[in-house]
């Protein structure tokens, strides 16, 4: 039995995220699945976003799905973003965005392309600081940061089949930085059995619409990755499909790359897709690949049948949507 933290989250966040679970119940036995809270509704509730209790549940569990969360939109000097502070608490370095078109209806491109973001420091930093007439921000680069991203790619490269991986950088501007990160890639690859290339990240920018890919992978920096994942996204058919993973050494958190859309929540119409594919991500990292792959074929299939949410050309309710994908799957 493998145990797994639910976090719902807000907005859409427990639309998608009960979607997702009536899924993970319905494929495996296996999984003791317990629930905790995080974001705004939580501080409503408990007083925090990030609730000592979900650490503690969390630091018990093997894995964790998690919905979306809502940020404050004032300014709040003592919030701290209750993801960032996962991120760094449980030290997920790797965060892993498969974009994939899923239909040939559906989206503008033929795109199959692994984002392998670095998740821990770059311009996530939060040390930014005020100077006459302005603010700096710190962006840090290591070089161990660097070497475990890459490796991090190259075993996911292998283990998936994907021949080609590319480093997406601007070290033509951050020479030191980026420079390093770029050196530090092809020394990691030159054995890999892959075939490694580099690109500037505004020249990836124009590829991925231009030149899209199919096996590829990007490793890339924080921002980068955060920016391309949502253009790549949008490009097979919006954020509704575009699944991913925080992983760390030990524990590894699963969420749709979405966020709360608060323009779209209560009306039932959420796509879970992406929180579905999560669900499959953490089933493939706690060793149910078959199980996974089961639950990743049946949406092409769903998709093909006209199971659909509006974003994606239909006029299925959320729950409509589960159900009928649930139907398709068991038949795989
Ligand atoms: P968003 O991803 O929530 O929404 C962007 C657009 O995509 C909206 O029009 C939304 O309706 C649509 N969309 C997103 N997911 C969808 C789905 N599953 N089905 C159909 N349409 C979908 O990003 P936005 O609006 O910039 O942020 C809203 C809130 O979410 C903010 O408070 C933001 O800070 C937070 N956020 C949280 C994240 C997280 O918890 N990991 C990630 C990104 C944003
Ligand atoms: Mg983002």
């Amino acid at each position: 039995m493998r145990k797994v933290a639910i976090i719902e989250g807000d907005g859409i966040g427990p639309e998608v995220i009960r979607s997702a679970v009536d899924v993970l119940r319905y494929i495996s036995a296996d999984l003791e699945m317990v629930s905790a809270d995080m974001g705004q509704g939580s501080y409503r509730r408990n007083g925090s976003y990030l609730p000592q209790g979900t650490i503690d549940l969390l630091k018990e569990s093997d894995a964790a799905l998690f919905g979306a969360i809502t940020s404050p939109t004032t300014y709040d000097p003592s919030y701290r973003s209750p993801l960032l502070q996962l991120r760094r608490e449980f030290d997920l370095y790797a965060n892993v965005r498969p974009v994939k078109r899923l239909h040939p209806s559906i989206g503008l491109v033929e795109l199959d392309v692994l984002i392998v973001r670095e998740n821990t420091e770059g311009m996530y930093t939060g040390s930014e600081r005020e100077v006459p007439g302005g603010v700096i921000t710190e962006r840090k680069v290591s070089e161990r940061a660097c070497r475990r991203i890459v490796d991090k790619a190259i075993e996911l490269c292998r283990a998936e089949g994907r021949g080609s991986i590319t480093c997406v950088h601007k070290s033509n501007v951050l020479r030191r930085s980026d420079g390093m990160f770029r050196e530090i890639f092809y020394e990691r690859v030159k054995d890999s059995g892959l075939q490694g290339r580099d690109l500037l990240v505004d020249a990836a920018a124009a590829a991925l619409v231009l030149q899209p890919r199919t096996q590829e992978c990007f490793v890339t920096l924080n921002l980068y990755g955060d920016i391309l994942s949502d253009e790549a996204a949008a490009l097979v058919g919006g954020l509704g499909f575009a699944p991913s993973a925080n992983i760390g050494e030990g524990f590894a958190l699963f969420e749709p790359t979405h966020g709360s859309a608060p323009d779209i929540a209560g009306r039932g119409i959420a796509n879970p897709i992406a929180a579905i594919l999560s669900g499959a991500m953490m089933l493939r990292y706690l060793g149910m690949g078959s199980k996974a792959q089961k639950i990743e074929a049946a949406i092409p299939a769903a998709l093909g049948q006209g199971i659909r949410t509006p974003d994606a050309g239909g006029r299925l309710s959320t729950t409509e949507f589960t159900r009928g994908y649930l139907e398709v799957l068991s038949t795989f």
